[in-house]
Formats: C-alpha cells, sequence, structure tokens
C-alpha cells in the first residue's frame, strides 16, 4: 500500500480513538466571502470552537492515545513545552488518558492561562524568558529522565491528529474543491494535505502565513527548511521557526498546491469580519487563513471552500484594539 493510502487509514482509525473526546466542529456557511467570486461557495471550518479552543486538541488526543495504549510508554510519562494551544490541548488530553505529562510554560505567561491549565490537572514548570527556553528545557528534561517529548508539530502522530480536521470537512463536503489553511510548524496543514491527497488528489490545499513570520513558505521554495528571523504579528499562533529535520516540510512541499502571505492590517481586518459579520471570537492565526482568501478570491471561481478557523484565544485589549481600529 502506498504511504498516502496508509496515513488515510491511520487518520481514519485514530478518528475513532479520539473523536469521543473532541467537538464535531460546524462549517459555517459565509455569504459575504462566497460573494467574492462567482459561483464559489466558502464554508469556514470552525476549529475555533473546538474544546480548548483550537484544533490543537486532536493532534495532543492522537499522541497521548498512542503513549496511552502501552504501558511501557505510558510508564515513562511526557514532557512538552509551550505557552499557548498547545500546552491547553495537551492539558485536556492528558487528563484522558492519565499520561503523567510535565509542561514547561516561559515566564510571563498569563494568569489567565496558567489558571486554566491548572484547572486542567496540568504539571507546570515555569522557565526561561520565552518558549525557545522552555522548549529547550523540556526537551533536556525528555532525554534524561526518558520522558517523552510531544512536540507541537514535528511529530508524526501529532500530524495525523490534526489531519482529522480534512477528515471532518470531506465527510461533511464530499465535493470541496480547496482548502484554506495557516501555517506555523505545519502540523495542521501537512496532515491535513497529506489526508486530502490521499482521497482525492484534485482538491488544492492552500497554505497561508503572515508576512512577518513566513518560515514554511519560505523553506519550500528554497527547496529546504530555512532560518528566517520572525517578527511581531497577529498570529502568534504561527509564529516563529521550524525545527531542522521537521516531518512537516515534506508534506507542505508536496501537497501544498499554493501559497498567500497576509499583511497585519489583513488579519486585523479579517478578525473583526469574523466578529462583524458572525458574532465569532477568532484570534489572529484564524484571520491569517480568512485573510488570504479575501486577498486572493478571484482566483476561485466555481469553487466549494473550506476555510479552517483555527483557533480563539486572543485577548481581550488585542481585541479590542482591532475593534476600535474598525469600528471607528
Ligand atoms: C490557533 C493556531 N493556529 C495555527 C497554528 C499553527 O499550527 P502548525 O504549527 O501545526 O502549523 C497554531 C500553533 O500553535 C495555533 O495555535
Amino acid at each position: 500500500m502506498d504511504s498516502l493510502k496508509l496515513f488515510a487509514q491511520r487518520v481514519e482509525a485514530i478518528y475513532k480513538t479520539i473523536s469521543p473526546h473532541l467537538y464535531k466542529t460546524p462549517l459555517l456557511y459565509c455569504p459575504t466571502l462566497s460573494s467574492l467570486c462567482k459561483d464559489s461557495s466558502v464554508f469556514i471550518k470552525l476549529e475555533s470552537e473546538q474544546v480548548t479552543g483550537s484544533f490543537k486538541a486532536r493532534g495532543a488526543l492522537s499522541k497521548l492515545s498512542i503513549i496511552a495504549s502501552s504501558e511501557t510508554l505510558k510508564s515513562r510519562g511526557a514532557v512538552t513545552a509551550s505557552s499557548g494551544n498547545h500546552a491547553l490541548a495537551c492539558a485536556y488530553a492528558s487528563k484522558i488518558y492519565g499520561v503523567d505529562m510535565q509542561m514547561y510554560l516561559p515566564e510571563g505567561v498569563s494568569k489567565s492561562k496558567v489558571s486554566q491549565l491548572k484547572l486542567a490537572g496540568a504539571n507546570l514548570v515555569i522557565h526561561g524568558a520565552d518558549c525557545m527556553f522552555a522548549e529547550t528545557k523540556a526537551r533536556e528534561v525528555s532525554e534524561i529522565e526518558g520522558k517523552i517529548y510531544v512536540s507541537p508539530y514535528n511529530d508524526t502522530e501529532v500530524m495525523i491528529g490534526q489531519a482529522t480536521v480534512g477528515l471532518e470537512i470531506l465527510t461533511e463536503m464530499p465535493d470541496v474543491s480547496a482548502v484554506f489553511v495557516s501555517v506555523g510548524g505545519g502540523g495542521l496543514i501537512g496532515g491535513l494535505a497529506t489526508y486530502l491527497k490521499a482521497k482525492r488528489r484534485d482538491i488544492k490545499i492552500i497554505g497561508c502565513q503572515p508576512i512577518q513570520s513566513k518560515v514554511m513558505y519560505e523553506s519550500v521554495k528554497a527547496g529546504k527548511l530555512i532560518f528566517e528571523e520572525s517578527g511581531e504579528t497577529l498570529s502568534d499562533g504561527t509564529k516563529g521557526g521550524v525545527e531542522e529535520g521537521a516531518v512537516t516540510f515534506e508534506p507542505c512541499r508536496d501537497y501544498v498546491d499554493d501559497w498567500i502571505v497576509v499583511s497585519e492590517e489583513e488579519i486585523s481586518s479579517s478578525v473583526f469580519f469574523m466578529l462583524n459579520e458572525h458574532c465569532k471570537t477568532v484570534e489572529g492565526s484564524a484571520g491569517v487563513a480568512i485573510a488570504a482568501y479575501q486577498q486572493q478570491a478571484d482566483r476561485y471561481k466555481g469553487h466549494k471552500i473550506a476555510i479552517v478557523s483555527c483557533g480563539c484565544r486572543i485577548s481581550p485589549s488585542t481585541l479590542g484594539k482591532i475593534i476600535a481600529q474598525h469600528s471607528a
């Protein structure tokens, strides 16, 4: 069996295991986005309403369910580092599967996140001035103590979990012809693209990144993973570099048909659009994929489109600024 088919089988198998712990998020029809291009219809996959507030629960449940299925793996325990959606997802999944998990968070992580993580029963260690230090420490601990390191994206089993977003889109919309996805480390798009190409080679996958942090886009252009400094962006969920040797590079290179880069102004407008049009709160990372479609809609005539709205965690002050800016 070819590797694509095998990947799809693994996605379908893991979905049976993890779906009882997930919401089947809606595909919301958007009349305004649909009207941007003749004969196209646009649906927004609301992973921003997924349990823990993002698609990340899928990857964490996938990885931890696999760890929990083996007493040997489970007894090693797991460790991760994140200040955001991945941490919340891991806290949720570790409680469900009874996997002992240590979580390294950078100093200055928001109090509300810490209290949510504690509520979810997370074992927290605050370490380092930013997430990179927390990550290095978590990897160190995994090596010294033999714990399993759970990467937010650089892990095939995490990618298989994220791919279940694609499975749900295809099940509900079998005639989908293009899917827009925000990209950071590439776990979400890598999994989703591999799954959808295995099922229907003709579905177009569009990778979307902010102009301030577009490492995967530049890497695919260069034909290898590159290092590029990231600037400040509203899309904090996708911001940052990609680890050397990341398993997400090849699917991004081989299965993503097109890349769109968006400005901060476009991200902010699309966050406001979701609130104004649909009364939905989304974070900047979700705004990236919506903005990418808005920017290039005229190229998608006659398409049936799904845009993944990947998360909702935006701070009240950032959202307040966006509202003030766009309703002035
Ligand atoms: C809301 C949100 N969207 C997108 C991403 C990027 O996902 P990936 O690193 O799998 O590309 C993240 C990563 O943390 C995220 O939190």
